[in-house]
């Protein structure tokens, strides 16, 4: 059956404040990336594209973002917004010329180590490859299942879109060619008890209703975009079932308080909420 898609005077109101609100958070928020970061997007030179990524990537990493580009859903590869250890990050376009994120994760065997220590012990993931690729495969498709379902409880994560071998593709979060920062880099958020309260509910809402741990939750893998926290990274996630689960959630804790501590706030006792995360009375 078909929603009903008519909206009352007062909800078309209250849409429009929305959207001043939103036209007035851009230009704050812009103004502050402008400030911290000025053209992160290096554009990739269209003459040396090929050369750029060919040097980072493994030829049959090659190929399959070849075929994304030839048959779709990628338009085009604009430049990189972040070359990491494990993974770069490119801001490219669809076929309807829409921003989107590509994290494409390199095929590496000291990376794979690890990696299997957050496979193993995971209910989902039962059988464990031996090889290396199949093991970031894994992993990529990791990363695209917990945004799925952070997604679909209605945590601010960015909207997965598509997985193809090590490379998934997401919702872009920036404005243009301006990638939203990290919060790391934000000195003087507008409304910090806000903001954290915001995360705190982001920890909870994903143990209890997506049944996650994120895992590598700290400023380094917020963003902070529209004044708003929205969460990135998700690769490493855990089930709340696997052994480390409540190692791993203590831990994001204590990152989220200790960053507020220092931005001077007033934080309640982490294992207060620790406990009201996992449902315990104290
Ligand atoms: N959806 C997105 N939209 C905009 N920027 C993004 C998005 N996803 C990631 N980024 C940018 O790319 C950076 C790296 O992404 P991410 O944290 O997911 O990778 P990583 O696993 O930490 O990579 P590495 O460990 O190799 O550095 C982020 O800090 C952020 O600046
Ligand atoms: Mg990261």
């Amino acid at each position: 059956m078909e929603e009903n898609n008519k909206i009352t005077e007062e909800e078309s109101d209250e849409f429009i404040d929305n959207e001043m609100d939103k036209k007035f958070d851009l230009s704050i928020d812009e103004l502050q990336k402008r400030k911290i970061d000025n053209k992160r997007i290096k554009k990739i030179d269209q003459s040396k594209k090929r050369a750029t990524i060919e040097s980072v990537f493994d030829e049959r990493t090659i190929f399959t973002l070849n075929k994304l580009l030839v048959n779709g859903p990628l338009e085009n590869v604009e430049g990189i917004i972040s070359a990491g250890k494990e993974a770069n990050v490119y801001l490219a376009y669809d076929m309807d010329r829409n921003e989107v994120a590509i994290k494409i994760y390199k095929i590496d065997s000291n990376t794979s180590k690890w990696m299997r220590n957050y496979i193993i012990g995971d209910p989902r993931f039962k059988k464990i490859p031996r090889n290396v690729s199949k093991v970031i495969y894994l992993w990529a498709s990791k990363e695209y299942k917990n945004l799925k379902r952070a997604y679909k409880v209605g945590l601010n994560v960015p909207k997965p879109i598509y997985i193809k071998d090590n490379l998934l593709i997401m919702e872009y979060i920036g404005f243009e060619s301006i990638p939203a920062p990290i919060l790391k880099d934000i000195k003087d958020p507008k409304d910090p008890i806000n903001l954290m309260n915001e995360i705190l509910a982001f920890i909870k809402k994903l143990y209890q209703n997506a049944k996650l741990v994120h895992g590598d939750l700290s400023e380094f893998n917020i963003l902070y975009h529209n004044q708003k926290p929205v969460i990135i990274d998700i690769s490493q996630a855990v089930s709340i079932q696997h052994p480390k689960a409540e190692v791993y959630l203590a831990r994001d804790i204590n990152n989220i308080f200790n960053f507020f501590k220092k931005l001077g706030l007033d934080t309640p006792d982490p294992k207060d909420f620790y406990y009201e995360v996992i449902n315990i009375d104290a």
